[in-house]
């Protein structure tokens, strides 16, 4: 079972009436896209997966909603290209970023340090590049390059270092293999601190699903795509995603820096969006699921 997070909140910020068209990038189990096609009877959902598990449960949730979606089977990294296809503007597009439950509950796709599998970690199984491919071809200088800056991890250069002995004698094939090389490679006073392999494991999922890239420029044409009056809402689960929505928000909310002491701002440099929210998930919401502690939701709105 995934549970949702920010789940009322984001919703609620979605500002939702029965005609909205509503874009669900991350359509997961349907927790969200479920609330928010009930409430948009004479309206339309697109929802966006990469992973055909998770679309054929949440067909079936939506299906029992009522019929007025489409689920898009791609990354959503074609999300303008598909959009424009369909129709020219929405009223509200949601992400909620990362791996859903079952993702990291089915032991076989390699997202979890806890269960033995393969090393794959691909969100899109049709995809061939995986994370064997990362663990046991990348140079010492890329293996530590991801794992300091996707994983903040501090002892990248000895887990680099570990991984590159390890596979000079037998090729890295499954998790726990990896998770006892990360395990040996870091001081003992680290390994009571949590799981060790736990950044490692995440870094090495954002590079083979170039989970930053993709994500950036979806932001982006997320933000085209809104029609005046229509909202972006975006839950993040990781400071470098959140950076960059804080980033992008920022610039598009702005009027540029040299012309901030104009008298008059021309209308084209006046910015086009407002920031509206800025939300971290309730005491309460944390402790009844441990997932969302590290969840944020920002909100932006298209004014002009
Ligand atoms: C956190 S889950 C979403 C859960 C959903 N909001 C719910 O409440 O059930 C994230 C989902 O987004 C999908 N996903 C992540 N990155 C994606 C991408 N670049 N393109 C398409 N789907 C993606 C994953 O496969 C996963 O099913």
């Amino acid at each position: 079972m995934h549970e949702s997070v920010l789940l009322t909140e984001s919703i609620n910020n979605l500002n939702l009436n029965d005609k909205s068209i509503i874009v669900d990038c991350t359509l997961g189990y349907a927790g969200h896209s479920s609330q928010i096609l009930k409430q948009i009877p004479n309206g339309y959902l697109y929802a966006f997966d990469q992973d055909k598990e998770a679309i054929k449960e949440a067909d079936k949730k939506l299906k029992s909603i009522r019929d007025n979606y489409e689920i898009i089977n791609t990354n959503f990294v074609n999300l303008k290209e598909e959009i424009k296809k369909r129709t020219n503007k929405v009223d509200g597009i949601l992400f909620d970023l990362g791996v859903s439950s079952p993702q990291l509950d089915e032991a076989d796709r390699g997202f979890s340090f806890h269960k033995d599998a393969p090393l794959d970690m691909r969100m899109d199984q049709t995809q061939t590049f995986s994370a064997y491919d990362v663990v046991n071809t990348y140079s010492k200088n890329d293996l530590t390059k991801i794992f300091k800056t996707y994983g903040e991890e501090k002892y990248a250069s000895s887990i680099a270092e570990g991984i590159i002995k390890a596979r000079a004698n037998k090729e890295i094939k499954t998790t726990l293999e990896l998770a006892e090389i990360i395990k040996d490679n870091v001081p003992e006073k680290y390994r009571r601190m949590g799981h060790p392999a736990r950044k490692v494991f995440q870094a090495i999922r954002i590079e083979v699903n170039d989970e930053l890239n993709v994500f950036e420029k979806a932001l982006r044409d997320a933000l085209d795509l809104i029609n005046i009056g229509g909202r972006v809402c975006v839950i993040t689960f990781h400071s470098l995603e959140d950076r960059i929505c804080k980033h992008i928000f920022g610039e598009v909310s702005s009027t540029p820096k040299e012309l901030q002491n104009l008298p008059i701002i021309p209308d084209e440099y006046k910015p086009k969006f407002k920031v509206i929210a800025n939300i971290k998930p309730s005491k309460e919401e944390i402790e009844k699921n441990n997932r969302s502690r590290s969840a944020r939701l920002r909100v932006i709105e298209r004014s002009l």
